[in-house]
Formats: C-alpha cells, sequence, structure tokens
C-alpha cells in the first residue's frame, strides 16, 4: 500500500482530527483498514486475566513532537502497559542511580532469547543482559529510590503521568493475577538476589514490578510517550520533563536493539526504529526528531509481540522509508505527509 495521495479533506478525517488535513490521515486510515480483518495471533493466556480481552481491537495512534495528534480505530481503549513500561523505569533507575552504576547491574546486550527466559543469568554471574527482559526490568524496578513501598511506586507513577500528560491507574485484578501466577518471576527475582542484583527486599521489588506491568494505558498514550521521547523527554502538549534529556540516548539504544525479544534483530532489520511492545497488545515506537507511534491489538505471536502492530508498522516503515538507515532524507517524507506539504525533492 502506498499513501493515498488523492483524498478529499472529509475522506481524510479519521479519529481525533484537531489538526490541519494531511495525507497522513488517510494513510492510517487505509493502513487500519488493510490490518484489522489480520486474525493471526493468540490472547495472552499465561496471565489469566489477560486472555479477557477482545482479539478484534486494533487502534493506531501518532502524536508528533509539536502536538498533532493521529489516531484511527480503538486508540482511546485502555489495557495493561506490561512490558512497554519497562524502558520508561530504565529511564527512571538511569535518573536514580547514573549510567555506570546502572551498567553494574543491568547490561545492555540483546539476548535473543525469550522476554522470561534466564538460562543466560547463571552463566553472567546473574547480571541480567539487558533491562528489557524480565530479569533486567525486575533488577531495574528493584532499584527505584524511594521512602517504601507507596513512595516507590508514586514516583513510578509519577513518572508515567509525565510521558502521558495525565495521571494513570492500576488495574488491580491484572496486577493481583500476575503476582499469584508469576512464579518464573519471582524464580528469577531469587536468582538476581542471589547474585546481589536486586536491591531491597524481593516481595515489594516483585510487587512494584506486578504493578507496574499492570497500569492502564491507551494506543495514543504510548503514542504520547514516544513522542516524550522524540522531543528530547519533553512532553509536547504539556511541555513538562519526563526524563533528563542525556538519558534519552539510552533508553532509545535499547529499544532498538532489544526493544522487540527475540524479533529484535529481524525488527530492527526490517523496521529499522527503536520500539518496545507487551503482551497487553501495546507497541510504543519512537521517530526520533518527529513523532511516537502507539498501537494496540492484542493477538499476539508466539514471542509476545502485537501481530496487527508489528505488521502495520513494518508497512509504515517501508511505505514512508522510516528506518534509521535507510538514506539522509530519511524523514522527509513523513514531515511532509504531516504537514501537507509538497514533498521538495
Ligand atoms: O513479566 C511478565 O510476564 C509481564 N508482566 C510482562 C511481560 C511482557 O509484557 C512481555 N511482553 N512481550
Amino acid at each position: 500500500m502506498r499513501p493515498s495521495k488523492n483524498s478529499s479533506a472529509l475522506d481524510a478525517m479519521v479519529g481525533d482530527l484537531k489538526a490541519v488535513a494531511s495525507p497522513l490521515r488517510a494513510y492510517f486510515s487505509d493502513l487500519y483498514d488493510k490490518y484489522a480483518s489480520l486474525q493471526e495471533g493468540n490472547l495472552a493466556n499465561y496471565i489469566p486475566e489477560l486472555s479477557r480481552a477482545d482479539p478484534s481491537a486494533f487502534g493506531l495512534s501518532l502524536v508528533t513532537v509539536t502536538g498533532q495528534v493521529f489516531v484511527v480505530g480503538q486508540a482511546e481503549q485502555l489495557f495493561t502497559i506490561q512490558s512497554v513500561s519497562k524502558p520508561f523505569v530504565y529511564g527512571l533507575a538511569l535518573e536514580d542511580h547514573g549510567r555506570e552504576e546502572m551498567l553494574r547491574h543491568v547490561g545492555v546486550e540483546p539476548t535473543g532469547d525469550p522476554f522470561n527466559s534466564f538460562t543466560r543469568l547463571e552463566r553472567a554471574d546473574g547480571k541480567p543482559f539487558n533491562p528489557l527482559i524480565n530479569a533486567g526490568a525486575i533488577a531495574t524496578t528493584s532499584m527505584i529510590k524511594g521512602d517504601g513501598p507507596a513512595a516507590r511506586f508514586n514516583r513510578l507513577l509519577d513518572m508515567l503521568a509525565r510521558y502521558i500528560g495525565h495521571p494513570v491507574p492500576v488495574d488491580m485484578p491484572i496486577f493481583t493475577s500476575e503476582r499469584a501466577t508469576g512464579h518464573r518471576n519471582r524464580a528469577i527475582a531469587w536468582f538476581l538476589m542471589n547474585c546481589g542484583h536486586l536491591g531491597g527486599d524481593l516481595d515489594e521489588a516483585l510487587d512494584l514490578y506486578f504493578k507496574q506491568c499492570s497500569v492502564l494505558v491507551t494506543g495514543k498514550d504510548l503514542a504520547m510517550m514516544g513522542a516524550t521521547l522524540a522531543a528530547g523527554g519533553v512532553n509536547p502538549m504539556t511541555g513538562e520533563r519526563a526524563l533528563q534529556q542525556e538519558y534519552v540516548q539510552d533508553l532509545l539504544s535499547v529499544m532498538y536493539s532489544c526493544g522487540m525479544y527475540d524479533y529484535s534483530g529481524e525488527w530492527a532489520y526490517r523496521v529499522g526504529l527503536p520500539a518496545k511492545s507487551g503482551v497487553g497488545g501495546g507497541i510504543c515506537i519512537v521517530i526520533p526528531g518527529v513523532c511516537g507511534i502507539g498501537t494496540f491489538s492484542p493477538l499476539l505471536d508466539p514471542r509476545g509481540n502485537s501481530v496487527r502492530g508489528l505488521r502495520a508498522l513494518e508497512q509504515f516503515s517501508t511505505d514512508y522509508k522510516l528506518h534509521v538507515f535507510n538514506s539522509a532524507d530519511s524523514y522527509q517524507k513523513l514531515r511532509a505527509a504531516i504537514t501537507g506539504r509538497a514533498l521538495v525533492v
């Protein structure tokens, strides 16, 4: 599919239309239509509550660094953020401890393993390979500073709220479901503690990790979070800083190399953008300096990535030449579509 060229302003009106008519709106509408009918994948069922999601749900959202919003489909439907929280919590831990201290406890190497694997952990003396696999995320969460469990949780929620621009609720049934069934994460936490890579109390660290995964967001929220990173750590709507500028590149680096679990290499090869997926069905993508994208669809592939999200984004990246290594003029076509201005070649 190529970006639409001759759509009328009315045809281009999709979802939350606040900005000028733009070819990107029509393109997003076409992209949604193409992948909404895709029925591949399964709902996550290893956390019992997640299997209640609506398999037909699908939404695409894009927020630019200047605050333009493009949405189509179920962009406002709430779902749990799950692993999409991981890079953002890593950012908070970086602010708390600095780069070198974090690197002492959590590496930045991709594993090529499933997100919940810990086969490499013993051989690495218990130091997780990166902050986006479960072992690294649990270690990272355990390092968040605060005067007691409630203060740490509030700091985490406040951080997410700064990225999103409003307070975020927690899905307590999902939290309870995860806490009751997360034996594998518990095993990982014990091993981290054994090796000196778990900060603080084990049960408290796990509760905080399960809570961060149970935060409710929309696809539009994920786009806003991505846009905040794309804008150097400042929320484009509120103007509030969510992350110190110096750490933005750290988050984007781990998202680029490790954000899609054991599909990260192929994602980097095919799509070429920093991104993070979660088993709730969300994906957050960052196009540095331009925009954030949030997709939501709960049907997952065997690796835990949203099938419709993955396919739509692969298509979007191809059509708009978004791969970071594509060429010097990588983002010109996208900028032209956002503003509706003709592409100057
Ligand atoms: O640790 C877990 O199992 C979940 N709370 C988070 C996992 C997740 O989202 C992995 N995603 N692809």
